[in-house]
């Protein structure tokens, strides 16, 4: 990673950590749910959304500071939407940011609840964000429509029908379940992030572009790094989409023709951000970066 990059990163990712940590903090005796929160929470994860937030933030003329409730709503939202796909009931995994899944630790009833706890909390933090009353109820709304049947929950429901189907694989299926179960967050964490930073409608529709783009291939490279990622590196299972007969799109189109998708939804995306009011670097040097991941 570049320098100017992982500078951005470590001082966006170490805001987050921050505030997540003052709405969730460590103690003694605060009870088992609230330990089960803290416990995916704080497992290393990339921090990928606020990330996005935060330098739409910036493209749009903002801070970083200014998106920090976006960015901490969208990693509560994403972090809930983990545990719950890890549950036996979804993909049935051991393995999440380096350490076992929620469920192995805490038992399948207290995962559950600290996705739902999660989850509420993110809207919470919004409703007291120190923005304009206006600002806020577009943020809710935001995260409201991207997570739930229309975006992240209802993708998650068209990649359970979709596993195990025999049957020749739908490629139209596929393009909307990961537009759905991954795009659609990844769109708002763009979008919430503009608009901390008083974006207008067209720069939104500027930043919603390059978010759909960013956010397909970041799930067709999540199907490329279970096919072909380091288990240890990327901090959960490979081989999991095989074994259970996912829809992916290395599974439909192939290792290769994925790459290369990736590769052109890559320049798509950066081309969509010419012509923004504020600096623009750190959106496209992360599309760059997001493409090549290893983890
Ligand atoms: C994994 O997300 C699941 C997808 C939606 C692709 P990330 O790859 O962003 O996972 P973390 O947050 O770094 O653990
Ligand atoms: C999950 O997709 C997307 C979510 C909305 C959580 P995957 O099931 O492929 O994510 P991983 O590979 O388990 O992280
Ligand atoms: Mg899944
Ligand atoms: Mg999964
Ligand atoms: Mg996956």
């Amino acid at each position: 990673m570049e320098r100017e990059l992982r500078e951005f990163w470590e001082a966006g990712a170490r805001a987050v950590d921050d505030a997540l940590d003052a709405l969730i903090p460590p103690g003694k005796g605060a009870g088992r749910l609230h330990e089960a929160m803290r416990y995916s929470l704080f497992a290393g994860g990339k921090r990928l959304r606020p990330l996005l937030a935060m330098a739409a933030c910036e493209g749009a003329g903002g801070s970083l500071r200014e998106a920090l409730p976006a960015a901490c709503a969208l990693e509560l939202v994403h972090t809930y939407s983990l545990i719950h796909d890890d549950l036996p009931a979804m993909d049935d995994d051991d393995y999440r940011r380096g350490r076992p899944t929620n469920h192995r630790v805490f038992g399948e009833a207290m995962a559950v609840l600290a996705g739902d706890a999660l989850l509420t909390l993110a809207f919470g933090v919004l409703a007291k964000a120190p923005l304009p009353a206006t600002t806020r109820i577009r943020l809710v709304d935001e995260l409201a429509e991207a997570s739930g049947k229309d975006g992240m929950v209802g993708g998650q429901a068209l990649d359970i029908e979709a596993t195990g189907a025999d049957g020749q694989p739908d490629p139209e299926l596929l393009r909307d379940l990961h537009r759905k179960k991954t795009g659609a967050l990844i769109i708002a964490s763009l979008r919430m992030g503009g608009l901390c930073a008083g974006a207008d409608e067209s720069l939104l529709d500027r930043l919603s572009a390059y978010g759909q783009a960013v956010g397909l291939a970041y799930q067709i490279v999540d199907d490329l790094l279970d096919v072909g990622g380091d288990a240890r590196r990327i901090g959960k299972a490979v081989g999991r989409d095989a074994a259970l007969n996912k829809l992916t799109w290395p599974g439909v189109y192939g290792v290769d023709r994925s790459r290369e998708d990736v590769r052109r939804l890559t320049k798509e995306a950066i081309a969509h951000l010419h012509g923004l009011p504020g600096d623009t670097r750190h959106l496209a040097d992360l599309a760059r970066y997001l493409a090549d991941r290893d983890r």
